[in-house]
């Protein structure tokens, strides 16, 4: 059986991975892309990936962007969308190894003092820090690759991911469990595609403006922004620990390190930097395919909208 994740085996806030059919027959409405060749699709804030994922199935999209401000989600991209070579009997061996650490035999390592019996079992979260560790040795030692690091990577992100003990995101752990030992490190499926993929990691107006100033040409930029003030840098945070391996000094209850990228989208700025955004890739894009979520009418404040309908009409 093949036990790998897919890119879409993922929980995350607002991902479209039950839209995508809906999205496409959307544009598809507007423009016929059926007889077109080598599109370009823009994923101006790409979060899972799945968007991007389900168009490079198409033959008519050649060229592909995929951005996101997030560490982790960088990697994820580098591990499943580059087309970069790896051994696949290097990684097979790699996973093996790590699979027979004994946790009862492992040192205390950051991760295990902060995250341990909280996000995860001390047992399971020895052993992510200890492959976190491993991972950084074996491309210094030049024994990896960079591909075969970042799937490696995306690997320890979905396996640790998987069994974390949240109700999907990492604002709050659920106290007063019994966490049992669950942690199992599986290898992600990275994609194969013959589209040309570029990856970045930066603010999306940002990088949209270099567009303007190299002007690139997109066909499709698909813009999906967050709508409330629920940041996904504080949301992921430990996805972000685990994916720098920085070993930042962590702060509360739900041990996060100090802010960075703070998204305008979750400000009062929103309004304006949608603004921006829009009118910049205007001028680079043939078409702006923007999705909403309404949720202005929710309870909790941090989950109302930063921009309304009419507004962003
Ligand atoms: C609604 S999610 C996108 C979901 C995605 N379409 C999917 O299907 O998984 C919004 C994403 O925008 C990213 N983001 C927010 N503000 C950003 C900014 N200023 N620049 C780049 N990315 C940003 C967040 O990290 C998050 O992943």
């Amino acid at each position: 059986m093949d036990n790998r994740f897919k890119l879409s085996n993922r929980r995350y806030t607002g991902a479209k991975t039950k839209l995508l059919k809906h999205i496409d027959s959307v544009i598809k409405e507007k423009f016929d892309y059926t007889n077109a060749q080598n599109l370009s699709f823009f994923d101006v804030f790409g979060g899972t990936g799945v968007v991007s994922e389900y168009f490079m199935q198409k033959p008519q999209f050649g060229q592909f962007i995929v951005n996101d401000f997030l560490h982790s989600n960088f990697c994820i991209y580098q591990g499943f969308f580059s087309q970069d070579l790896f051994d696949i009997n290097k990684l097979n061996e790699i996973q093996a190894h790590f699979w027979h650490l004994d946790s009862k035999t492992l040192k205390e390592n950051y991760y295990s003092k902060h995250f341990g019996g909280k996000f995860f079992s001390h047992n399971d979260v020895l052993v992510i820090g200890e492959i976190r560790e491993s991972l950084d040795k074996l491309l210094q030692n030049k024994q990896i690759n960079t591909k075969e690091f970042y799937i490696l990577l995306s690997s320890l992100l979905y396996s640790s991911d998987r069994i974390a003990n949240t109700v999907g995101h990492y604002d709050a752990y659920r106290k007063n469990t019994l966490l049992q030992d669950r942690f199992v490190y599986e290898l992600i499926d990275p994609i194969t595609s013959n589209a040309k993929i570029e990856i970045f990691k930066q603010d999306s107006n940002a990088l949209v403006k270099e567009f303007v100033a190299t002007k690139k040409h997109i066909d499709i930029a698909f813009i999906d922004p967050p709508y409330n003030s629920r940041q996904y840098a504080r949301f992921y945070h430990l996805l972000e620990t685990l994916s720098k391996n920085n070993q930042p000094k962590l702060y509360g209850v739900a041990l996060k390190p100090q802010p960075e990228n703070m998204s305008n989208y979750c400000k009062i700025g929103a309004k304006e930097a949608f603004k921006d955004l829009i009118e910049n890739l205007a001028k680079i894009s043939k078409i702006l395919v923007v999705t909403y979520n309404n949720t202005y009418v929710s309870k909790s404040s941090s989950s109302q909208n930063k921009i309304q309908l009419e507004e962003i009409n």
